[in-house]
């Protein structure tokens, strides 16, 4: 039986950079490699414009009822004055919280041909193999109340709130243990216990797991002191398992230390079902809607065709095809094929539709 994508591009270059997918999807399935239906909605400023909303009651069902879902980029200026809860951002939030994806797995691989293309020195960074692990359902992000008050004497006062408990922490400390055996078998768990009593349980429940990996190296890490560290010295770091915030946050850092924002992919995976054992999963680059380049057909179009073959590995086990399609961009690469944002020097560069076909070319061949 076909599996069945659910394709959200989103706004800005989400729309440009998903074409390149649609690409893939459809020649792996001519080949009788895959065996893939798909479906595509609205989400973010363009599901608003149409129904009001960030994203309609159909295409979450339909997200829902996919075996994953590949999500471009949301957001855009256009959309500045919409109502909070209507804001494009609200729909990806929403696909995160309803979808339960609660451990985002955000890799930040050097590609060897890009190690001069980083805004750190070569040798701090050749080599570079990390992966964030960041919580993606609770937090700062969906802790209530979340206000904004008139406090009537010209003064307003707003509320965000950082709740965790403890199974939210447990189980994705457990994520970022179990991955860490298939690499380096390092943790670091970053949070800032000094300061807030979130930190506090995230430490204490954190260190409670490390006991059952007495295999793994646990270390723990103050946010502040992890943003520090990873500039300093990235190669230091296997797997950093934090909450929803500062995962946001190292994330974006991280992604620069490979050269660009537009090399980072991401997984956004449920717990396995009790029964079939599947995962509810989204897969996203980690960038946004750039409207600072989107409709000019310059974006990159890797970070989307790497959360595609993340999207392989993890939701389809197709292992093979995920490292070959890895393996594509990589060579691509060394080629010397550049998007914009990667180009080291006053070479010439591709549009997203160029790389997108070199990637695919090498792929079939
Ligand atoms: P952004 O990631 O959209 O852009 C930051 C910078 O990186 C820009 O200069 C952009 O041109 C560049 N960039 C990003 N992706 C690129 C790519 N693939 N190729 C080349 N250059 C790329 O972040 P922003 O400007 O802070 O946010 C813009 C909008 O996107 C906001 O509305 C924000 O909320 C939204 N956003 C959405 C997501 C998402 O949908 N997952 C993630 C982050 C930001
Ligand atoms: C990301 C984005 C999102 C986040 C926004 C668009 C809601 O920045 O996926 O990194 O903050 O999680
Ligand atoms: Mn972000």
């Amino acid at each position: 039986m076909a599996q069945k994508l659910f394709l959200l591009p989103g706004d800005g270059i989400g729309t440009e950079i998903m074409k390149e997918v649609e690409k893939v999807i459809a020649w792996l399935n001519s080949q009788g490699e895959t065996d893939f239906s798909f479906d595509s909605g609205l989400v973010g400023g363009c599901a608003y414009d149409a129904h009001g909303e960030a994203i309609s009651e159909e295409d979450m069902q339909k997200a829902l009822a996919a075996d994953a879902v590949i999500f471009g980029a949301v957001g855009g200026p256009k959309w500045d004055k919409v109502p909070y809860e209507k804001r494009p951002e609200a729909g990806l939030l929403r696909l995160r919280k309803d979808l339960k994806l609660f451990a985002n797995l955000r890799p930040a691989i050097c590609y060897p041909a890009l190690a001069d293309a980083s805004s750190l020195k070569r040798e701090l960074i050749e080599g570079l193999d990390i992966l964030i692990v960041r919580e993606l359902t609770g937090g700062v992000y969906f802790g209530e109340p979340k206000t904004i008050t008139d406090l009537g004497n010209g003064q307003k006062r707003a509320i965000d709130t950082q709740v965790y408990e403890t199974y939210e922490i447990d189980r994705i400390v457990r994520v970022a243990m179990d991955l860490a055996r298939t690499r380096k078998n390092k943790v670091h768990s970053a949070d800032k216990k000094n300061v807030m009593k979130s930190g506090v349980l995230w430490d204490e429940v954190a260190q409670a797991v490390a006991k059952d990996y007495p295999d793994v190296e646990f270390h723990h890490i103050l946010a502040d002191n992890a943003a520090m560290q990873l500039v300093r010295n990235p190669k230091q770091f296997d797997v950093m398992v934090t909450d929803n915030l500062f995962g946001d946050i190292l994330s974006d850092a991280a992604a620069m230390l490979t050269g660009s924002l537009g090399m980072l992919p991401s997984a956004s995976l449920g717990a396995p079902d009790a029964v079939t054992g599947k995962r509810k999963a989204l897969y996203e680059p980690v960038h946004g809607s750039a409207p600072d380049i989107a409709g000019t057909g310059v974006a990159n179009p890797i970070a989307m065709l790497a959360s595609f073959a993340m999207a392989l590995r993890y939701s389809f086990n197709l292992v093979a095809l995920a490292d070959r399609l890895e393996a594509a961009i990589s060579s691509v690469l060394a080629d010397g094929l550049r998007t914009g944002d990667i180009a080291q020097d006053n070479r010439k560069t591709v549009g997203t539709e160029e790389m997108g076909a070199a990637i695919l070319k090498k792929l079939a061949a």
